[in-house]
């Protein structure tokens, strides 16, 4: 019996390996859902171009591969101008860091809300990237 379930492991080991790496991996976001998680940044950010309103926060428009407190008329915060001149870029790696807690990444940045579920962040970033790539 003992030497039955040995055989058994030893067949499923090369299959268990093979999916080790998925789990290991940057979860793959749902842009549907994103829009709805979207809703947790909508009444600071838009991703409309020709958005009128008077945001507390800068346009996420083609955030993908922008710079930083790119957005010239923008009030951005010390903290945002600092990181931007170090080379900060935002893409889905930094994106991820600066929406799970802002202050780790931008000590000292405005932007106060995390968003901490992990599932939603990558909805919520293949949302972000429909608009496109930074494209000046
Ligand atoms: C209460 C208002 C508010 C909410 C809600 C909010 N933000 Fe922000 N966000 C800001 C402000 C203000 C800044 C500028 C920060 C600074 O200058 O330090 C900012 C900056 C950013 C930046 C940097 C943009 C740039 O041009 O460099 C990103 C990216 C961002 N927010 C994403 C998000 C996402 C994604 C959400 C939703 C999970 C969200 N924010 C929710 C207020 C908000």
């Amino acid at each position: 019996m003992a030497k039955a379930a040995g055989v058994c492991l030893r067949a499923l080991a090369p299959i268990l390996v093979a999916m080790m790496p998925v789990t290991s991996l940057a979860l793959e976001g749902d842009a549907g859902r994103g829009k709805r998680a979207f809703q947790r940044c909508y009444s600071c950010h838009s991703v409309d171009p020709n958005e009128k309103a008077k945001l507390q926060g800068p346009s996420l428009y083609r955030i993908m591969g922008r710079p930083a407190a790119a957005i010239s008329d923008f009030e951005y915060s010390d903290a945002m101008r600092a990181k931007a001149a170090a080379g900060l870029v935002w893409d889905a790696t930094t994106l991820d860091r600066y929406v799970a807690d802002p202050e780790s990444l931008v000590p000292g940045t405005r932007m106060s809300v995390p968003l901490r579920d992990d599932r939603e962040r990558a909805d919520l970033i293949a949302y972000l990237a429909l608009s496109g790539q930074y494209n000046p």
